[in-house]
């Protein structure tokens, strides 16, 4: 599993809040007695969960254990468990399954999704959301640096090209199981602020991983090559800030 860097990822943890609370908005739950944070990377949601519910035991569960310890030391209260999402199951059927921003590191979502889908009770519900920028730039440079250079052939068979299916593939996995379902995309426009912020924000997420396969003249190369991709596609505005259209798929199924 990826080493993953909390500090980094929280550079912009209120632009990613934006889109997690826009997903807990639409959980048609109104009490809780048992909800999971899968992903919960380092805990910046999770409390978010325990506002909503907050008679619910609260887990968020992860695999990475840096993120967990940022997690359990800002908020020890809130119950933590290390656990890959690939084969974790809640001890007894939970009320709530939500999901900000991690799901799209695991496969096979047809099998995975309904899975979770069963580990409710009825009438409880799983949210998920994905972030489906991989046709843009963020991450179609990353395939353009990678034929950059000689480190392409070690790179390019850790690059996950496009891990998120089209919404309508998520309504074919569901319909079946579900007895209710919400599906929708939203494109999110970030001002960001700083020199190539784009590259700082994916060196927090999608980059990481590809970064931690290199190393010396390879990495550098790479991240150059990947950081003038992106500052090319990615031009600041008139006030020195630049955009950052990031488009996040959003789903809500009931047992
Ligand atoms: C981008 S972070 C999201 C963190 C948090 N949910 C948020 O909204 O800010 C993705 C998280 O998914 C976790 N993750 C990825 N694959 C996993 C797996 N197979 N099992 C458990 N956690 C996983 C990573 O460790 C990371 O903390």
């Amino acid at each position: 599993m990826a080493i993953w860097n909390p500090a980094q990822y929280l550079k912009f943890k209120d632009h990613r809040l934006r889109a997690a609370l826009d997903l807990l908005a639409r959980v048609p739950i109104d009490d809780a007695r048992s909800v999971y944070d899968l992903g919960c990377g380092p805990g910046n949601v999770t409390p978010f969960l325990k506002q909503r519910w907050p008679a619910a035991r609260v887990t968020g569960v992860d695999g990475s254990p840096e993120m967990l310890a940022k997690a359990r030391a800002q908020h020890p209260s809130l119950a933590w468990v290390e656990a890959d999402l690939s084969d974790w199951a809640p001890p007894e059927p939970a009320d709530v399954l939500y999901s900000n921003a991690a799901l799209q590191w695991l496969d096979d979502h047809a099998t995975l999704f309904p899975r979770l889908l069963g580990r409710l009770r009825p009438g409880g519900a799983l949210a998920i959301q994905m972030p489906r920028n991989y046709g843009e730039p963020s991450h179609t440079c990353i395939l353009k640096a990678a034929d950059a250079g000689p480190w392409g052939a070690k790179l390019k068979p850790h690059v996950r090209e496009m891990p998120v299916a089209a919404p309508a593939e998520y309504y074919d996995i569901f319909a079946p199981v579900a007895a209710a379902l919400d599906i929708w995309e939203t494109v999110y426009e970030h001002p960001l602020a700083g020199d190539n912020p784009v590259v700082e924000w994916t060196k927090g997420s999608v980059l990481k991983p590809l970064l931690d396969v290199l190393d010396g003249a390879d990495r550098d190369g790479f991240a150059a090559a990947y950081a003038r991709c992106i500052k090319a596609s990615y031009p600041k505005r008139a006030d020195g800030m630049t955009v950052f259209p990031f488009r996040r798929l959003f789903i809500v199924a009931v047992r």
